[in-house]
């Protein structure tokens, strides 16, 4: 008979996660709501483990990776319950043989919802005349009260066109945007078509664009994507959306950007240094902030959670998991 793996789910996840993880093996959870293990306790518990369901609180760095591969039995599987998994360092992972996986696909239509609302929210300034309204401040209609930017007709330029950046092309149709992006990778003409979106360098978009969307992945190479001289390529009237990953737009360079007019407004659901954010964009105005919750309907994060397991259970029954992102593991 097999032995039960010993798993380790790091935070409460939706419940359906749970039983496939059961079914399966032993497992030690923290079921503390919104309670984040600090790195050290992460340090301590991991070890022992042959799965790790992680989230993307969770630094998966060489020392932890090494601690959990020391003893017996060897971790064998992270599998991180998001798309990103700059939490983890897939290169140590991927020389150790620790498999790696994500949930792609599931949250993009939720995660272009939330970016498009923010960039409403944002542009029409709603959380701001919200707070007003609630101060008791609102004394009647005024032809200047709360005027704020134009989404329709307006040009949408998205900064990395994958899954997420095409919904979000198609969310901007209905309001007749005209769609420009920059990626790494350019699509087909037939598939440019089909989203009628328009490829262009870099900072031709961000010179272009009314509203500009981040949606690349985080790594070495996007880090700082966003900086000062980008933002300086911008129109005064841009407004900023980012709900990727913080570290891709540089938060203090943002801030300068913010306070001399370099561009209008920001929404942001992601920070450099979560969750921590810069002082100065928590009392501007002109900037959304959010808790990073782009993906969070329950519907989607039940998907998310479920599809986390099934990659622990898949890798259990020997069978290579359909959201591994290093596949060289396996040779
Ligand atoms: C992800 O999955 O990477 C998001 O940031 C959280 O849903």
């Amino acid at each position: 008979m097999t032995e039960r793996p010993k798993i380790l789910v790091t935070q409460k996840v939706p419940e359906p996660a749970y039983p496939l993880l059961k079914a399966i093996g032993d497992v030690e959870a923290n079921m503390e709501e919104g309670v984040i293990w600090p790195y050290d306790e992460l340090l301590q518990r991991g070890p022992g483990h042959d799965y790790i369901y992680s989230l993307l609180t969770d630094n998966i760095d060489a020392r932890f990776l090494e601690a959990c591969t020391a003893g017996t039995p060897r971790l064998k599987m992270i599998a991180n319950m998001a798309v990103g998994y700059n939490n983890i360092d897939v290169d140590v992972a991927t020389r150790l043989g620790i498999a790696v996986s994500n949930t792609p696909g599931v949250l993009s239509d939720t995660t272009a919802d939330l970016a498009f609302a923010l960039l409403m929210a944002t542009a029409r300034r709603i959380p701001e005349a919200e707070r007003y309204l609630r101060a008791g401040k609102f004394k009647g209609w005024g032809p200047l009260l709360f005027c704020g930017a134009e989404v329709h007709y307006s040009t949408l330029g998205l900064i990395g066109a994958g899954r997420i950046g095409k919904i979000m092309s198609k969310r901007a149709s209905g309001f007749e945007m005209q769609v420009i992006y920059y990626d790494v990778y350019r699509m087909s003409l037939e598939e440019e078509a089909a989203y009628h979106i328009t490829y262009m360098p870099m900072d031709d978009v961000l010179r272009q664009a009314d509203f500009i969307s981040v949606h690349t992945p985080y790594m070495p190479s996007t880090h700082h994507l966003i900086s000062a001289r980008e933002l300086s390529l911008m129109k005064p009237s841009t407004i900023l959306i980012n709900t990727a990953r913080g570290p891709i737009v540089d938060e203090r360079a943002l801030v300068k950007a913010l306070q001399s007019g370099t561009i209008a407004g920001a929404g942001l659901d992601v920070f450099e240094n979560e969750p921590a954010v810069e002082p100065e964009l928590m009392t501007m105005e002109n900037v959304v902030v959010l808790p990073h919750i782009a993906s969070a309907s329950l519907k989607t994060r039940t998907l998310m959670a479920t599809m986390a397991s099934d990659n622990i259970v898949a890798h259990f029954h020997g069978e290579r998991p359909p959201n591994i992102v290093n596949p060289e593991v396996y040779g």
